[in-house]
């Protein structure tokens, strides 16, 4: 712009001080080489401008992709980071559930070893308090019926002895203690053996203290081994 200007008053000046035909003819070659000289000038200028621009876009553009390359390389190393972050809370998170994991477990089997014994204990306790109860019971079973047979024996002893005797007490007492004929010595509370074995000779016609012996075989020869066992038992008891 500045050169067009300059040309522009430099064909002014021609064209005033130099008048004429030749005059107008220079002013306008200078004109028409000013115009091609300004035409180039901006042509260069729009060139070098167009240049400056591809270049500087070029410029841009790398630096926009190396800023980018360095941004995403950044960015890949953050994920980089975070991943491995994330990997060691995982690897430490399984390292903990596995730890936890075991505990439980042993804990598990750590009771089911105590429920065990405990079950063992109880079962066996409970075996020895049957075996025990069973054998109490067998006892106490067998000592009732010991006691029972007894009672039976006892009972049908002296129900037969009783009823022997009912016989003896016309001469001897109801209660044994009176001395038979006056002649007799008392015989309640002798032994059951002495009596028996005292009857058993009478029956046998062998014993004669107070000269009443044959007296006495009557009153013994019809008893059976049997009925002056009884009848003695009896005795022994009054
Ligand atoms: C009629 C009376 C009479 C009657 C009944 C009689 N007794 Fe006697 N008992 C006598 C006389 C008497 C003597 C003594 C005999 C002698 O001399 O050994 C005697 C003696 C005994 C003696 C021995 C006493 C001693 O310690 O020496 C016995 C035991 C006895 N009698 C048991 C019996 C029995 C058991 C009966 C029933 C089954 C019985 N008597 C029935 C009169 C009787």
């Amino acid at each position: 712009m500045t050169k067009i200007t300059l040309l522009s008053f430099a064909a002014a000046a021609v064209l005033f001080t130099a008048c004429g035909e030749d005059a107008k003819k220079a002013v306008t070659d200078a004109t028409s080489s000013a115009t091609e000289v300004a035409k180039q000038t901006a042509g260069n200028a729009l060139e070098a401008t167009k240049e400056a621009t591809k270049e500087a876009a070029a410029n841009a553009v790398d630096a926009t992709k190396s800023a980018a390359a360095d941004v995403v390389d950044s960015a890949k190393e953050k994920v980089a980071e975070v991943a491995e972050a994330a990997a060691q809370k995982v690897t430490e998170a399984k390292d903990a559930a596995v730890e936890k994991a075991t505990d439980a477990a042993q804990a598990l089997k750590d009771r089911a070893a105590a429920a065990t014994e405990t079950a063992k204990e109880t079962a066996s306790n409970a075996v020895d308090s049957v075996k025990d109860a069973a054998v109490a019971t067998t006892t106490a079973a067998g000592t009732a019926v010991d006691s029972a047979k007894e009672t039976v024996a006892t009972a049908s002893d002296n129900a037969t002895g009783k009823a022997i005797f009912a016989k003896c007490a016309a001469c001897h007492g109801a209660d044994g203690k009176t001395k038979a004929l006056g002649k007799s010595e008392i015989i309640a509370g002798q032994s059951a053996s002495d009596l028996e074995s005292k009857l058993a000779e009478y029956k046998a016609g062998t014993r004669n203290v107070a000269g009443m012996g044959m007296l006495m075989k009557g009153q013994a020869a019809p008893l059976s081994d049997e009925e002056i066992k009884a009848v003695a038992e009896y005795i022994s008891g009054l």
